[in-house]
This record gives structure tokens, sequence and C-alpha cells, in this order.
């Protein structure tokens, strides 16, 4: 900030990592997000045992889409995300379910209303486009 509390970026867009504080704030959406996924009867199967790995894996993968370091990369190369959800079964009730954890953390962060509505566009749009299982047979074959 210069004295008149102007950003001296100059014109360089504030990623949205940094416009919602950086880290803290991923590591408390998924921090809500996992408490709901742990109770849940539907998705909690799906998930291995320790939840631990798998929260950081998914802060890591946020923070690096919304302009954060590029850490998950690092450790886990290309994000590849449909690929990696081939092994679960992913049909509209999963989809909701997992939907429903992530629309209570991010109702947790308080943020302005433009810049949770981009955040959750993007979430919505991700999660639809994760499912792998058909539930009408009209589609198969
Ligand atoms: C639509 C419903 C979804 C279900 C049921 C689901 C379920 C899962 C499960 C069971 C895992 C394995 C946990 C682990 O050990 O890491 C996983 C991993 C992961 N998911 Fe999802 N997921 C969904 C949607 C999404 C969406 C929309 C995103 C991104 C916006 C996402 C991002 C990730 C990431 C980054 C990982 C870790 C990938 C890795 O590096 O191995 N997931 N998901």
């Amino acid at each position: 900030m210069n004295p008149a509390g102007e950003s001296e970026s100059r014109g360089e867009a504030v990623t949205l990592y940094d416009a919602v504080g950086g880290e803290p704030t991923f590591r408390k959406l998924v921090d809500e997000f996992y408490a709901g996924i742990a109770t849940d009867p539907l998705l909690r199967p799906m998930y291995p045992e320790d939840l631990g790995p798998a929260a950081d894996r998914m802060r890591l993968f946020l923070m690096q889409y919304w302009g954060g370091p590029n850490t998950y990369s690092a450790q886990r190369g290309h994000p590849r995300l449909r690929m990696r959800h081939a092994p679960f079964r992913i049909g509209g009730a999963e989809r909701d379910a997992w939907l429903r954890h992530m629309r209570r953390a991010v109702d947790s962060l308080d943020l302005p209303a433009a810049t949770a509505t981009e955040l959750w566009n993007y979430l919505e749009r991700a999660a639809y486009f994760m499912v792998n299982a058909m539930e009408d047979p009209a589609v198969s074959g």
C-alpha cells in the first residue's frame, strides 16, 4: 500500500487467493468441508481412514488454482482431477452431498458476496464435471 492506501501493483490483478486472505482462509474452507465429509454416510467410505493428508491435497490444489503457490503440482504433478476421481463412483447423489458440505464451508468464510459467488460458481461447475456414473438408463448403451 502507498500512503493513499492504494495498491502499488499498477494494474496487476489481485488473485482471489490474496483477496480472501491466502492460506489461512483455504485452510478454514477445507477444514470445514472435511468436518462435513467426516460424518457423511455416503461420502465418508470413499475417503481414506486418515482424512488429514486428503485435506492437505485439497487445500493445496485450491490454493494453486486460485493463484497461490504451486505446491500442489510440485508434490502431485498435473491435477488431472477427472482421472484422479475415476476410482470413485460419483453420481448425482455423491455430487450433491459433496456440494452441500462445500456450500457450508464457503458460507463459514463470510466472504464479500461477489468473491463467494466466484468461488462457489467454480466449485459447483467442477463438481458437475467430476460426475462419472450415469443414473439415467436411457442414456447408457
Ligand atoms: C463431485 C463429488 C466429489 C467426490 C465424491 C470426490 C471425492 C474424492 C475422493 C474420495 C478423493 C480421494 C481423497 C484423497 O485421498 O485425496 C478425492 C480427491 C481429490 N478431490 Fe475430489 N471429489 C469430488 C469433487 C471434487 C471437486 C469438484 C474438486 C475440485 C474442485 C475435487 C478435488 C479433489 C482433489 C484436489 C483431490 C486430491 C487429488 C490428488 O492429488 O490425489 N474433488 N475426491
